[in-house]
């Protein structure tokens, strides 16, 4: 592993921006075609936080591009909101990494200051970590998603509410109630701050 340059802290958006796009603290940066930064409402009170990009979304540069996209949607706008207004979306890792394998412990640890400061920028009012990937590297844990599930818990002060990652939902299509229940805790969060 390569050093990355200091200061992602201290960075602005577009700072932050240009520092993802010239990164190369991890293998990933070899086959990358472009980085994926996020997208979204910069002034939003929601923010959606994914794994990594897949095919579609390497090839341009944004993420949730592809069908596990088209489900994100749907969800969101079931709650009046999208990557246009009210929401940012953003991965834990913002590379693709080679044929969709998993995240490895090494690329979550460099890229994870990335998102940190993305959250600090943005500073949502709710986090909704989908899949296990990105729960268990916002939360710290190796506890399994679904036992994780049913409660509000925090990143950095902010309330995260996690659920299953739509490419899952996509292939297990009773689970989709399950994530319904969880958008619902979600907006009661929401709800309860405003
Ligand atoms: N899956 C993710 O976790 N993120 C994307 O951007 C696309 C698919």
């Amino acid at each position: 592993m390569r050093q990355r340059m200091p200061g992602v802290t201290e960075m602005d958006w577009d700072a932050l921006g240009q520092s993802v796009a010239a990164c190369r603290a991890c293998r990933l940066c070899e086959g990358r075609t472009n980085t994926v930064f996020g997208v979204g409402d910069l002034q939003a009170d929601w923010m959606v936080i994914g794994e990594a990009p897949g095919e579609n979304e390497d090839l341009q540069g944004e993420p949730f591009v592809g069908q596990a996209g088209k489900l994100l949607d749907n969800m969101l706008a079931a709650l009046a909101i999208g990557r246009r207004k009210g929401v940012y979306i953003a991965n834990v890792l913002k590379c693709r990494p080679p044929g969709n394998r998993n995240p490895l412990p090494e690329e979550i640890a460099q890229c994870e200051p990335f998102l940190r400061r993305q959250v600090e920028l943005l500073q949502p009012k709710i986090i909704l970590a989908m899949g296990r990937f990105a729960v268990q590297t916002l939360l710290q844990t190796t506890e399994p998603l679904g036992r994780l599930r049913g409660r509000v818990h925090r990143y950095h002060d902010v309330p995260v509410v996690v659920t299953y990652h739509p490419a899952y939902l996509l292939r297990n299509l009773p689970d989709k109630a399950k994530a319904w229940a969880d958008l619902c805790l979600a907006q009661e969060v929401m709800r309860k701050l405003s």
